[in-house]
Protein backbone atom coordinates (compact mmCIF):
# COMPACT_ATOMS: atom_id res chain seq x y z
CA UNK A 1 0.00 0.00 0.00
CA UNK A 2 1.90 3.56 -0.63
CA UNK A 3 2.00 5.79 2.05
CA UNK A 4 0.95 9.30 2.10
CA UNK A 5 3.73 11.95 3.21
CA UNK A 6 3.34 13.41 6.84
CA UNK A 7 4.96 17.08 6.53
CA UNK A 8 7.39 17.17 9.62
CA UNK A 9 6.97 21.20 10.70
CA UNK A 10 9.75 22.14 13.34
CA UNK A 11 9.09 25.05 15.47
CA UNK A 12 11.96 24.25 18.03
CA UNK A 13 13.00 28.47 16.69
CA UNK A 14 10.12 29.58 17.50
CA UNK A 15 7.58 28.03 19.68
CA UNK A 16 10.97 25.83 21.20
CA UNK A 17 12.46 28.96 21.84
CA UNK A 18 9.38 30.07 23.79
CA UNK A 19 10.65 27.85 26.42
CA UNK A 20 11.88 30.23 29.20
CA UNK A 21 15.72 31.13 28.82
CA UNK A 22 15.90 29.31 25.60
CA UNK A 23 17.43 32.52 23.16
CA UNK A 24 19.37 31.68 20.36
CA UNK A 25 21.42 34.41 18.94
CA UNK A 26 20.97 34.40 15.18
CA UNK A 27 23.55 32.52 14.24
CA UNK A 28 22.68 29.75 16.72
CA UNK A 29 19.58 30.04 14.65
CA UNK A 30 21.14 29.22 11.25
CA UNK A 31 23.40 26.76 12.66
CA UNK A 32 20.11 24.68 14.21
CA UNK A 33 18.58 25.26 10.99
CA UNK A 34 21.07 23.78 8.85
CA UNK A 35 21.07 20.78 11.03
CA UNK A 36 17.46 20.48 10.85
CA UNK A 37 17.65 20.46 6.98
CA UNK A 38 20.23 17.99 7.14
CA UNK A 39 17.63 16.35 9.37
CA UNK A 40 15.68 16.50 6.37
CA UNK A 41 12.42 18.51 7.58
CA UNK A 42 9.70 19.74 5.61
CA UNK A 43 9.02 23.60 6.98
CA UNK A 44 11.28 25.27 9.79
CA UNK A 45 9.67 27.60 11.43
CA UNK A 46 12.83 30.10 11.96
CA UNK A 47 10.76 32.74 14.60
CA UNK A 48 8.58 35.20 14.86
CA UNK A 49 9.66 38.50 12.70
CA UNK A 50 7.78 41.05 13.97
CA UNK A 51 8.64 40.44 17.81
CA UNK A 52 12.05 42.63 17.08
CA UNK A 53 14.77 43.79 14.71
CA UNK A 54 16.68 41.30 15.96
CA UNK A 55 13.53 38.21 15.70
CA UNK A 56 13.51 39.58 11.59
CA UNK A 57 17.39 39.18 11.12
CA UNK A 58 17.27 35.73 12.23
CA UNK A 59 14.36 34.66 10.47
CA UNK A 60 15.86 36.19 7.51
CA UNK A 61 19.49 34.99 7.91
CA UNK A 62 17.89 31.48 8.38
CA UNK A 63 15.74 32.08 4.73
CA UNK A 64 18.65 33.02 3.27
CA UNK A 65 20.87 29.81 4.35
CA UNK A 66 18.28 26.99 3.75
CA UNK A 67 17.88 25.76 0.56
CA UNK A 68 15.97 22.24 0.87
CA UNK A 69 13.26 23.25 3.78
CA UNK A 70 10.45 25.87 3.71
CA UNK A 71 11.49 28.82 5.72
CA UNK A 72 8.37 30.16 8.29
CA UNK A 73 7.56 32.94 10.01
CA UNK A 74 4.85 33.30 12.60
CA UNK A 75 2.84 36.17 12.40
CA UNK A 76 -0.11 37.49 14.74
CA UNK A 77 -3.13 38.71 12.32
CA UNK A 78 -2.47 41.68 11.71
CA UNK A 79 -0.82 43.38 8.48
CA UNK A 80 2.08 44.78 9.98
CA UNK A 81 3.35 41.50 11.50
CA UNK A 82 2.65 40.12 8.30
CA UNK A 83 4.45 42.16 6.44
CA UNK A 84 7.20 41.90 8.50
CA UNK A 85 7.08 38.11 8.34
CA UNK A 86 6.80 38.31 4.53
CA UNK A 87 9.62 40.34 4.14
CA UNK A 88 11.60 38.16 6.30
CA UNK A 89 10.79 34.93 4.13
CA UNK A 90 11.67 36.65 0.88
CA UNK A 91 15.43 35.36 0.48
CA UNK A 92 14.28 31.72 0.85
CA UNK A 93 13.98 29.49 -1.63
CA UNK A 94 10.52 28.13 -0.24
CA UNK A 95 8.80 30.46 2.47
CA UNK A 96 5.50 30.36 4.32
CA UNK A 97 3.66 33.20 6.84
CA UNK A 98 1.76 31.36 9.47
CA UNK A 99 -0.48 33.61 10.84
CA UNK A 100 -2.93 32.78 13.81
CA UNK A 101 -5.64 34.73 16.19
CA UNK A 102 -7.31 32.68 19.16
CA UNK A 103 -10.65 31.48 18.40
CA UNK A 104 -11.72 30.49 22.05
CA UNK A 105 -14.61 31.80 24.05
CA UNK A 106 -11.56 32.77 27.19
CA UNK A 107 -9.32 33.76 24.46
CA UNK A 108 -11.66 36.25 22.85
CA UNK A 109 -13.31 37.71 25.56
CA UNK A 110 -10.55 38.21 27.98
CA UNK A 111 -7.42 38.43 25.93
CA UNK A 112 -8.59 40.03 22.47
CA UNK A 113 -11.40 41.49 23.95
CA UNK A 114 -13.37 40.80 20.12
CA UNK A 115 -16.15 39.26 19.40
CA UNK A 116 -16.37 36.03 17.21
CA UNK A 117 -17.39 37.70 14.53
CA UNK A 118 -14.66 39.92 14.07
CA UNK A 119 -12.16 37.21 14.67
CA UNK A 120 -13.21 35.69 11.62
CA UNK A 121 -13.31 38.62 9.85
CA UNK A 122 -9.67 39.45 10.93
CA UNK A 123 -8.73 35.77 10.38
CA UNK A 124 -9.66 36.23 6.77
CA UNK A 125 -8.23 39.42 5.95
CA UNK A 126 -5.05 37.98 8.00
CA UNK A 127 -4.76 35.17 5.24
CA UNK A 128 -5.25 37.77 2.29
CA UNK A 129 -2.78 39.66 3.14
CA UNK A 130 -0.36 37.07 3.76
CA UNK A 131 -1.42 35.39 0.43
CA UNK A 132 0.03 39.00 -0.78
CA UNK A 133 3.47 37.95 0.14
CA UNK A 134 3.70 33.62 -0.71
CA UNK A 135 1.23 31.34 -2.06
CA UNK A 136 2.11 29.21 1.15
CA UNK A 137 0.13 30.30 4.18
CA UNK A 138 -1.06 28.47 6.94
CA UNK A 139 -3.68 29.34 9.22
CA UNK A 140 -4.07 28.51 13.27
CA UNK A 141 -7.14 28.97 15.37
CA UNK A 142 -5.27 29.12 18.51
CA UNK A 143 -6.38 27.63 21.61
CA UNK A 144 -8.48 25.76 19.31
CA UNK A 145 -8.29 22.58 21.81
CA UNK A 146 -10.96 24.79 23.72
CA UNK A 147 -12.49 26.09 21.02
CA UNK A 148 -16.49 25.67 20.25
CA UNK A 149 -16.67 23.07 17.08
CA UNK A 150 -19.11 25.17 15.39
CA UNK A 151 -17.28 28.58 15.41
CA UNK A 152 -14.00 26.85 14.17
CA UNK A 153 -15.62 25.04 11.39
CA UNK A 154 -16.90 28.27 9.99
CA UNK A 155 -13.61 30.16 10.57
CA UNK A 156 -11.58 27.31 9.19
CA UNK A 157 -14.01 27.01 5.95
CA UNK A 158 -13.35 31.02 5.39
CA UNK A 159 -9.55 31.26 5.94
CA UNK A 160 -9.35 27.88 3.52
CA UNK A 161 -11.75 30.10 1.13
CA UNK A 162 -9.65 33.21 1.34
CA UNK A 163 -6.53 31.23 0.62
CA UNK A 164 -5.07 29.35 3.53
CA UNK A 165 -3.24 26.10 1.81
CA UNK A 166 -2.73 25.39 5.60
CA UNK A 167 -4.76 24.79 8.63
CA UNK A 168 -3.16 24.18 11.82
CA UNK A 169 -5.14 23.05 15.05
CA UNK A 170 -3.20 24.07 17.87
CA UNK A 171 -4.00 22.41 21.21
CA UNK A 172 -2.34 25.48 22.39
CA UNK A 173 -2.82 24.61 26.16
CA UNK A 174 -2.31 20.86 25.95
CA UNK A 175 -6.06 20.13 27.55
CA UNK A 176 -7.08 17.41 25.08
CA UNK A 177 -6.24 14.05 25.55
CA UNK A 178 -5.71 11.35 22.08
CA UNK A 179 -9.41 10.16 21.95
CA UNK A 180 -10.75 12.89 21.53
CA UNK A 181 -7.94 14.93 20.13
CA UNK A 182 -8.52 12.65 16.86
CA UNK A 183 -12.19 13.31 16.78
CA UNK A 184 -11.62 16.59 16.61
CA UNK A 185 -9.92 16.49 13.80
CA UNK A 186 -12.35 13.68 12.00
CA UNK A 187 -15.41 16.01 12.88
CA UNK A 188 -13.68 19.08 11.21
CA UNK A 189 -12.54 17.38 8.19
CA UNK A 190 -16.03 15.86 8.01
CA UNK A 191 -18.14 19.21 8.66
CA UNK A 192 -15.55 22.03 6.72
CA UNK A 193 -16.84 21.51 3.58
CA UNK A 194 -14.05 22.84 1.55
CA UNK A 195 -11.56 20.73 4.03
CA UNK A 196 -10.17 19.00 1.22
CA UNK A 197 -8.59 22.58 -0.29
CA UNK A 198 -5.73 22.41 2.79
CA UNK A 199 -3.29 20.50 4.22
CA UNK A 200 -4.69 19.83 8.02
CA UNK A 201 -1.90 19.91 10.57
CA UNK A 202 -1.81 19.70 14.29
CA UNK A 203 0.21 21.31 17.16
CA UNK A 204 0.15 19.69 20.74
CA UNK A 205 1.34 21.24 23.76
CA UNK A 206 2.49 18.77 26.51
CA UNK A 207 0.72 20.13 29.84
CA UNK A 208 -0.29 16.73 30.38
CA UNK A 209 2.38 14.65 28.98
CA UNK A 210 0.01 13.93 25.66
CA UNK A 211 1.36 16.06 22.93
CA UNK A 212 3.19 13.28 21.14
CA UNK A 213 0.16 10.76 21.60
CA UNK A 214 -2.45 13.51 20.52
CA UNK A 215 -0.32 14.58 17.40
CA UNK A 216 -0.43 10.94 16.47
CA UNK A 217 -4.50 10.56 17.09
CA UNK A 218 -4.63 13.61 14.59
CA UNK A 219 -2.43 11.85 11.94
CA UNK A 220 -4.64 8.43 12.68
CA UNK A 221 -7.44 10.58 11.68
CA UNK A 222 -6.39 12.64 8.66
CA UNK A 223 -3.79 15.47 10.22
CA UNK A 224 -0.35 15.42 7.41
CA UNK A 225 1.11 17.77 9.08
CA UNK A 226 2.76 17.67 12.33
CA UNK A 227 4.22 20.28 14.28
CA UNK A 228 6.78 19.21 16.48
CA UNK A 229 9.97 20.22 18.36
CA UNK A 230 12.92 18.99 19.13
CA UNK A 231 13.30 17.04 22.58
CA UNK A 232 9.80 18.34 23.14
CA UNK A 233 10.98 22.17 23.66
CA UNK A 234 8.45 24.91 24.34
CA UNK A 235 6.35 26.91 25.81
CA UNK A 236 5.72 25.59 29.53
CA UNK A 237 5.75 21.96 29.26
CA UNK A 238 6.56 21.85 25.92
CA UNK A 239 5.55 20.94 22.46
CA UNK A 240 4.96 16.95 20.70
CA UNK A 241 8.51 15.69 20.26
CA UNK A 242 9.69 15.90 16.97
CA UNK A 243 11.98 12.50 17.66
CA UNK A 244 8.76 10.81 19.34
CA UNK A 245 6.48 11.48 16.51
CA UNK A 246 8.78 10.99 13.90
CA UNK A 247 10.15 7.34 15.58
CA UNK A 248 6.36 6.04 16.54
CA UNK A 249 5.04 6.44 12.78
CA UNK A 250 8.63 4.59 11.53
CA UNK A 251 8.78 1.58 13.94
CA UNK A 252 4.26 1.26 13.29
CA UNK A 253 3.87 1.48 9.96
CA UNK A 254 1.17 -1.31 10.09
CA UNK A 255 -0.46 1.41 12.39
CA UNK A 256 0.09 4.61 10.39
CA UNK A 257 -0.58 4.96 6.53
CA UNK A 258 1.44 7.93 6.20
CA UNK A 259 5.87 8.40 6.07
CA UNK A 260 8.19 11.50 6.76
CA UNK A 261 11.02 11.94 4.62
CA UNK A 262 13.34 12.18 7.94
CA UNK A 263 16.87 11.00 8.02
CA UNK A 264 16.28 9.05 11.59
CA UNK A 265 20.29 9.05 12.04
CA UNK A 266 20.39 13.17 12.67
CA UNK A 267 17.86 12.99 15.37
CA UNK A 268 20.20 12.39 18.34
CA UNK A 269 23.01 14.61 16.90
CA UNK A 270 20.02 17.02 16.40
CA UNK A 271 19.04 16.78 19.73
CA UNK A 272 22.79 17.11 21.15
CA UNK A 273 23.07 20.21 19.29
CA UNK A 274 20.01 21.85 20.32
CA UNK A 275 20.37 20.93 24.40
CA UNK A 276 24.22 22.23 23.88
CA UNK A 277 22.89 25.56 22.27
CA UNK A 278 19.76 26.34 24.49
CA UNK A 279 21.48 24.55 27.63
CA UNK A 280 18.35 22.38 28.02
CA UNK A 281 19.49 19.06 29.12
CA UNK A 282 17.87 15.64 27.67
CA UNK A 283 16.91 13.79 30.40
CA UNK A 284 18.38 10.47 30.36
CA UNK A 285 15.16 8.70 30.63
CA UNK A 286 13.86 10.66 27.06
CA UNK A 287 12.26 8.69 24.64
CA UNK A 288 14.84 8.28 21.85
CA UNK A 289 17.24 10.53 22.55
CA UNK A 290 17.82 10.49 26.36
CA UNK A 291 21.09 9.00 27.35
CA UNK A 292 19.70 5.62 29.05
CA UNK A 293 17.42 5.02 25.96
CA UNK A 294 18.86 1.86 24.71
CA UNK A 295 20.71 0.58 27.99
CA UNK A 296 19.15 -2.60 29.52
CA UNK A 297 19.78 -2.25 33.50
CA UNK A 298 18.58 -5.57 34.53
CA UNK A 299 20.04 -8.88 33.66
CA UNK A 300 17.18 -10.63 31.95
CA UNK A 301 17.44 -8.23 30.18
CA UNK A 302 20.76 -7.61 29.25
CA UNK A 303 20.93 -11.55 28.60
CA UNK A 304 17.90 -11.37 26.57
CA UNK A 305 18.86 -8.36 23.88
CA UNK A 306 22.68 -10.67 23.65
CA UNK A 307 20.74 -13.34 22.97
CA UNK A 308 18.36 -11.95 19.98
CA UNK A 309 18.55 -7.66 20.38
CA UNK A 310 14.72 -7.53 19.39
CA UNK A 311 13.62 -9.27 22.74
CA UNK A 312 13.60 -5.43 24.25
CA UNK A 313 14.83 -3.07 21.38
CA UNK A 314 11.73 -1.78 19.36
CA UNK A 315 14.27 0.03 17.18
CA UNK A 316 18.10 0.61 16.68
CA UNK A 317 20.20 2.79 18.31
CA UNK A 318 22.12 3.58 15.43
CA UNK A 319 19.07 3.88 13.31
CA UNK A 320 17.98 7.36 15.39
CA UNK A 321 21.96 8.47 15.18
CA UNK A 322 23.59 7.25 18.14
CA UNK A 323 26.50 5.91 16.67
CA UNK A 324 27.42 8.85 15.23
CA UNK A 325 29.22 9.37 18.11
CA UNK A 326 32.31 8.55 16.58
CA UNK A 327 35.95 9.81 17.02
CA UNK A 328 35.71 12.70 13.83
CA UNK A 329 39.45 13.99 13.90
CA UNK A 330 42.57 13.50 15.83
CA UNK A 331 45.93 15.52 17.05
CA UNK A 332 47.16 15.01 13.28
CA UNK A 333 44.42 16.20 11.16
CA UNK A 334 45.65 19.43 9.37
CA UNK A 335 43.10 22.52 9.08
CA UNK A 336 42.05 21.58 5.52
CA UNK A 337 40.54 17.99 7.18
CA UNK A 338 39.24 20.17 10.17
CA UNK A 339 37.42 22.83 7.63
CA UNK A 340 36.22 19.78 5.85
CA UNK A 341 34.63 17.84 8.59
CA UNK A 342 33.20 21.36 10.11
CA UNK A 343 31.18 21.68 6.73
CA UNK A 344 30.41 18.16 6.97
CA UNK A 345 28.39 18.86 10.32
CA UNK A 346 26.98 22.09 8.73
CA UNK A 347 29.09 24.71 10.66
CA UNK A 348 30.51 27.68 8.74
CA UNK A 349 32.48 30.09 10.89
CA UNK A 350 31.84 33.70 9.33
CA UNK A 351 35.11 34.57 9.45
CA UNK A 352 38.91 33.15 8.44
CA UNK A 353 40.05 34.62 11.87
CA UNK A 354 37.24 32.70 13.27
CA UNK A 355 38.52 29.66 11.56
CA UNK A 356 41.83 30.13 12.55
CA UNK A 357 40.92 30.26 16.56
CA UNK A 358 38.76 27.60 15.76
CA UNK A 359 41.53 25.56 14.47
CA UNK A 360 43.42 26.85 17.25
CA UNK A 361 41.30 25.70 19.52
CA UNK A 362 41.05 22.37 18.15
CA UNK A 363 45.02 21.47 18.18
CA UNK A 364 45.37 22.80 21.65
CA UNK A 365 42.12 20.13 22.54
CA UNK A 366 43.59 17.37 20.75
CA UNK A 367 47.22 17.83 22.65
CA UNK A 368 44.95 16.92 25.74
CA UNK A 369 42.53 14.34 24.51
CA UNK A 370 43.84 12.45 21.59
CA UNK A 371 39.87 11.91 20.40
CA UNK A 372 37.97 14.42 19.08
CA UNK A 373 34.07 13.98 19.05
CA UNK A 374 31.77 15.69 16.89
CA UNK A 375 30.65 17.35 20.23
CA UNK A 376 33.70 18.60 20.93
CA UNK A 377 33.61 20.33 17.62
CA UNK A 378 30.35 21.90 18.13
CA UNK A 379 31.52 22.77 21.46
CA UNK A 380 34.51 24.57 20.08
CA UNK A 381 32.37 26.37 17.55
CA UNK A 382 30.23 27.68 20.30
CA UNK A 383 32.75 29.56 21.30
CA UNK A 384 34.48 30.93 18.22
CA UNK A 385 30.81 31.92 17.12
CA UNK A 386 31.70 35.29 18.89
CA UNK A 387 33.50 36.97 16.65
CA UNK A 388 36.52 39.54 17.80
CA UNK A 389 34.25 42.42 17.06
CA UNK A 390 32.30 41.57 20.03
CA UNK A 391 34.39 39.61 21.96
CA UNK A 392 34.42 42.43 24.54
CA UNK A 393 35.36 40.22 27.03
CA UNK A 394 38.59 37.47 26.85
CA UNK A 395 40.10 35.56 29.58
CA UNK A 396 43.82 35.84 29.32
CA UNK A 397 44.90 33.84 32.66
CA UNK A 398 43.66 31.97 35.89
CA UNK A 399 44.87 30.76 38.54
CA UNK A 400 42.46 28.45 41.23
CA UNK A 401 43.30 27.26 44.79
CA UNK A 402 41.51 24.87 46.22
CA UNK A 403 42.65 23.46 49.23
CA UNK A 404 40.80 20.94 52.42
CA UNK A 405 39.52 23.93 55.23
CA UNK A 406 40.72 27.17 53.13
CA UNK A 407 38.21 29.42 51.22
CA UNK A 408 39.07 27.86 47.98
CA UNK A 409 40.30 31.32 45.49
CA UNK A 410 40.15 32.50 42.25
CA UNK A 411 42.57 35.07 40.29
CA UNK A 412 41.77 35.99 36.85
CA UNK A 413 42.95 38.13 34.46
CA UNK A 414 40.40 39.42 31.63
CA UNK A 415 41.28 41.74 28.11
CA UNK A 416 37.81 44.37 28.57
CA UNK A 417 37.97 45.94 25.35
CA UNK A 418 41.68 44.89 24.35
CA UNK A 419 42.90 46.71 28.49
CA UNK A 420 43.94 44.29 30.81
CA UNK A 421 41.98 43.82 34.16
CA UNK A 422 43.28 42.09 37.04
CA UNK A 423 41.02 40.87 40.20
CA UNK A 424 40.94 37.76 42.68
CA UNK A 425 38.07 36.87 45.17
CA UNK A 426 36.80 33.39 47.04
CA UNK A 427 34.06 31.50 46.73
CA UNK A 428 31.77 28.91 47.93
CA UNK A 429 33.68 26.70 45.66
CA UNK A 430 36.90 27.12 43.02
CA UNK A 431 33.50 27.94 40.53
CA UNK A 432 31.91 30.31 42.55
CA UNK A 433 35.73 32.40 43.09
CA UNK A 434 36.01 32.27 38.94
CA UNK A 435 32.58 33.73 38.67
CA UNK A 436 33.11 36.56 41.80
CA UNK A 437 36.13 37.50 40.25
CA UNK A 438 35.15 37.87 36.89
CA UNK A 439 31.69 39.81 38.18
CA UNK A 440 34.29 42.36 39.95
CA UNK A 441 35.92 43.18 37.18
CA UNK A 442 33.34 43.43 35.06
CA UNK A 443 30.68 44.66 37.13
CA UNK A 444 27.93 43.49 34.96
CA UNK A 445 24.77 43.35 37.84
CA UNK A 446 23.39 40.75 35.83
CA UNK A 447 21.42 37.82 36.95
CA UNK A 448 22.51 34.68 37.18
CA UNK A 449 19.54 32.00 35.89
CA UNK A 450 20.91 28.85 35.10
CA UNK A 451 24.91 27.22 35.47
CA UNK A 452 24.81 23.54 34.31
CA UNK A 453 27.66 21.44 33.90
CA UNK A 454 27.60 18.33 31.82
CA UNK A 455 30.90 16.09 30.31
CA UNK A 456 30.53 16.35 26.49
CA UNK A 457 31.61 12.91 25.52
CA UNK A 458 32.69 10.10 27.98
CA UNK A 459 35.81 9.27 30.32
CA UNK A 460 37.21 11.54 32.80
CA UNK A 461 39.53 13.41 29.81
CA UNK A 462 36.02 14.65 28.16
CA UNK A 463 35.48 18.68 28.26
CA UNK A 464 33.09 19.72 30.62
CA UNK A 465 30.71 22.09 28.93
CA UNK A 466 29.21 24.74 31.06
CA UNK A 467 25.94 26.85 30.08
CA UNK A 468 25.53 29.77 32.16
CA UNK A 469 22.18 31.84 31.76
CA UNK A 470 22.41 35.78 32.46
CA UNK A 471 19.23 38.36 32.54
CA UNK A 472 19.70 41.60 32.14
CA UNK A 473 17.27 44.73 31.56
CA UNK A 474 14.88 41.86 30.10
CA UNK A 475 17.28 39.95 27.72
CA UNK A 476 18.03 36.31 28.40
CA UNK A 477 21.33 34.97 27.05
CA UNK A 478 23.15 31.54 27.11
CA UNK A 479 26.86 31.52 27.49
CA UNK A 480 28.59 28.49 26.28
CA UNK A 481 31.78 27.23 27.56
CA UNK A 482 33.55 23.94 27.21
CA UNK A 483 37.33 23.11 28.42
CA UNK A 484 39.04 19.94 29.81
CA UNK A 485 39.17 21.88 32.96
CA UNK A 486 35.69 22.89 34.27
CA UNK A 487 36.47 25.73 36.13
CA UNK A 488 38.09 27.31 33.11
CA UNK A 489 34.90 26.02 31.64
CA UNK A 490 32.83 27.75 33.86
CA UNK A 491 34.87 31.18 33.06
CA UNK A 492 34.24 31.20 29.38
CA UNK A 493 30.77 30.52 29.97
CA UNK A 494 29.90 33.33 32.16
CA UNK A 495 32.14 35.51 29.24
CA UNK A 496 30.10 34.21 26.22
CA UNK A 497 27.15 35.04 28.16
CA UNK A 498 28.68 38.86 29.03
CA UNK A 499 29.88 39.21 25.71
CA UNK A 500 26.36 38.42 24.46
CA UNK A 501 24.93 40.71 26.66
CA UNK A 502 27.41 43.41 25.84
CA UNK A 503 26.71 42.69 21.85
CA UNK A 504 23.39 44.01 22.60
CA UNK A 505 20.77 43.53 19.82
CA UNK A 506 17.25 44.21 20.45
CA UNK A 507 16.41 40.50 21.04
CA UNK A 508 14.59 40.41 23.88
CA UNK A 509 13.19 37.69 26.00
CA UNK A 510 11.15 36.16 22.66
CA UNK A 511 8.25 35.25 24.65
CA UNK A 512 5.48 36.32 23.11
O1 LIG B 1 0.41 26.90 20.78
C1 LIG B 1 -0.04 27.66 19.91
O2 LIG B 1 -1.24 27.91 19.81
C2 LIG B 1 0.89 28.27 18.99
C3 LIG B 1 0.30 28.94 17.81
C4 LIG B 1 0.91 30.25 17.53
C5 LIG B 1 0.32 28.01 16.65
O3 LIG B 1 2.09 28.16 19.16
ZN1 LIG C 1 2.52 26.46 20.55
Amino acid sequence: MSKERLIIFDTTLRDGEQSPGAAMTREEKVRIARQLEKLRVDVIEAGFAAASPGDFAAVQAVAEAIKDSTVCSLARAIESDIEKAGLAIRPAARGRVHTFIATSPIHMKMKLKMEPEQVLEQAVKAVKWARQWTDDVEFSPEDAGRSEIDFLCRVLEAVIKAGATTVNIPDTVGYNIPQGWGEVFKSLRERVPNADKAIWSTHCHNDLGLASANSLAAVLNGARQVECTINGLGERAGNAALEEVVMAIKVRPDLFPVETRIDTTQIVPTSKLVSQITGYVVQPNKAIVGANAFAHESGIHQDGVLKHRETYEIMRAQDVGWQTNKISLGKLSGRNAFKTKLAELGIQLESEEALNAAFARFKELADKKREIYDEDLHAIVSEEMVTPEVEHYRLVSSLFHSETGEAPRASITLAVGGVEKHAEATGSGPVDAALKAIESIVQSGAKQLLYSVNAITTGTDAQGEVTVRLMKDGRIVNGQGADTDIIVASAKAYLNALNKLHAGGERLNPQL
